[in-house]
């Protein structure tokens, strides 16, 4: 019998939308980026599609943020996600070749205990998940694995602040850095991990006065999530930013569609069509 395939069920990716291919961007590239002025668009995204979709937008930077832990897992903190977790996310999000530079996080506990670990780690998410570059978390305390992974060749994004997985030790979600000793800290923690060779940091959750302040002394671009307008590119959760969170929405997220409820009454119209016999139709059969 022949007919139409399934959607969603073929074996080839569907072919990019229409327009003109992008070259694949690189860490240097979005290094490149801060010195021309031009601001990063950078979203998380853990799947084909929305890798796909945020790619043919035009974003710079997909990032495969262990925020998938709390986004699409279930978890209350990204404290249980695995790197087997990531890996599956990245080889997901890399499947549909983006030319946006491709960065996945190093979850909780793969970077931690030992250099060699991390950058081990670091190699997976490369050689397995098909990754750019990878972040990880944290200042002075990273800066051996930092180096070490950039040594093997591997781009490394840092990300400071409010940092999630340290959720437990900074007692909860909270803007960080607010006093006037935490904000040298912090400034003097970008500038080790630029030192150290970091092509970019994330900034998380500080009062904009600050990210301001470290997007001015460093060289590599500061990519910004709750730190004010002036760091050199700003990411959002797509989830967030697509209204698909069904959880709590921080402050710094702008909505660009609201997509929960428009999914929810999609189901309701559906169901009621299998329910009253309405679906399928003739069209809709095989004969
Ligand atoms: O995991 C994540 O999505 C992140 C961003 C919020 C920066 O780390």
């Amino acid at each position: 019998m022949s007919g139409d395939p399934k959607p969603g069920s073929g074996a080839q990716a569907p072919p990019a939308a229409a327009g003109p291919p992008r070259a694949k961007r690189t860490a240097p590239q979005i290094v490149e980026l801060k010195r021309r002025g031009e601001p990063i668009a950078c979203v998380t995204a853990y799947d084909f599609p929305t890798a796909r979709l945020a790619d043919e937008a035009g974003v710079d930077i997909v990032l495969v943020g262990d925020s998938v832990g709390t986004v699409l897992l279930g978890y209350d903190s990204t404290l249980p996600v695995t790197m087997d977790d990531m890996l599956h996310h990245t080889r997901a999000v890399t499947r549909a070749r983006p030319s946006a530079l491709v960065v996945a996080d190093m979850p909780f506990m793969s970077y931690q205990v030992s250099v060699e670990q991390a950058v081990l780690n670091a190699g997976r998410l490369v050689q397995e998940g098909g990754a750019d570059a990878v972040k990880l978390e944290g200042g002075e305390r990273v800066t051996g694995a930092v180096r070490r992974i950039v040594e093997v060749g591997i781009p490394v994004m840092g990300h400071l602040g409010l940092t999630p997985q340290s959720v437990l030790a900074l007692g909860g979600y909270r803007v960080q850095a607010r006093g006037e000793a935490d904000q040298e800290r912090l400034l003097s923690e970008a500038k080790l991990l630029e030192a150290s060779g970091c092509f970019s940091v994330v900034l998380e959750g500080i009062p904009a006065r600050l990210g301001a302040a470290v997007s001015r002394e460093l060289q590599i671009p500061t990519i910004g999530i709750g730190a004010g307008p002036s760091c050199d590119g700003q990411v959002l959760v797509s989830h967030d930013l697509l209204g698909m969170f069904l959880g709590h929405t921080p402050k710094f997220v702008r909505r660009y569609a609201e997509l929960a409820p428009e999914i929810r009454a999609a189901y309701q119209r559906y169901i009621a069509d299998v329910k009253a016999r309405r679906f399928p139709s003739e069209r809709e059969s095989y004969y």
